[in-house]
């Protein structure tokens, strides 16, 4: 489904990625970890066309996208739910929703997609009127990934989305991605929830300092000693 081969980039001429290749297959969830600053999210930014690539090659479904923008990457059936809060708090849950299929021309094909995912979600229809502001965190949560869900992406990079969500929200986040994939969506996610994440992922993929480290079941992931400790906060030169 995608594939990255030895990708270097970074930020003006600054370079963050020192060769991060993986390749994960369709319908599949694969959790990335690290310790800060490794450069999970601009492996992220990377793939979603908001990074510049110095060398290496990003490959979707076969496909050569490299270099190509946020909106061509949104046609190709890509979505992208960043790090931190992200929906717009005076607006409504209805018109929050509704902004996932801004960059679509087909009004009615946006309209469908809502009673779709709204289906999907009964809380967001149970909600529509309130402004997004009066949603919980974790409510919130569910509202951006709805959101990502208008264009019916094929692959979704979400961020950190467990950041400031009690262990039960969390779960509920969980769960609606194992639905997503077990429906053949493919997710790549970054987690600082390590344990809870890999536990409910296919694989795993340690990065650090711009390089992958590690890529294997998430279940072996969990039971290595290495990974462990990078989970305390060692560096991995310590342990290998
Ligand atoms: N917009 C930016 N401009 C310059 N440097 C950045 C920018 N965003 C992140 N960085 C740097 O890139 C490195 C990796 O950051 P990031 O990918 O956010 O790490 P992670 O998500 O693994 O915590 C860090 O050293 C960070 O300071
Ligand atoms: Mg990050």
């Amino acid at each position: 489904m995608l594939e990255l081969k030895d990708i270097h980039g970074g930020y003006g001429k600054i370079t963050i990625l020192n060769g991060v290749s993986f390749k994960i297959p369709q319908a599949s969830i694969t959790t990335v970890i690290g310790p800060n600053g490794a450069g999970k999210s601009t492996v992220f930014k990377a793939i979603f066309g908001l990074l510049n690539i110095h060398s290496g090659q990003i490959l979707l479904e076969g496909k050569d996208v490299t270099g190509e923008t946020p909106r061509q990457m949104i046609g190709h059936g890509v979505t992208y739910v960043p790090q931190g809060r992200n929906v717009i708090p005076q607006l409504s849950v209805y018109h929050n929703l509704e902004m996932g299929g801004i960059t679509s021309d087909d009004r009615n094909k946006v309209r469908e997609r809502m009673q779709l995912v709204m289906d999907q979600f009964p809380m967001l229809r149970q909600f529509r009127d309130r402004k997004a502001i009066e949603l919980s965190g974790g409510q919130q949560k569910q509202l951006e990934v709805a959101r990502s869900l208008l264009l019916d992406p094929k692959l979704i990079l979400i961020d950190e989305p467990s950041i400031g969500l009690s262990p039960n929200l969390v779960q509920e986040v969980f769960e609606t991605l194992k639905r997503l994939r077990n429906n053949g969506v493919t997710i790549l996610m970054v987690e600082q929830n390590a344990k809870a994440a890999l536990a409910m992922s296919d694989y795993g993929l340690v990065l650090e300092l711009g390089q992958t480290r590690m890529h294997d079941d998430a279940q072996k992931l969990l039971n290595d000693p290495k990974v462990g400790q990078l989970f305390l906060g060692g560096h991995m030169d310590d342990v290998a």
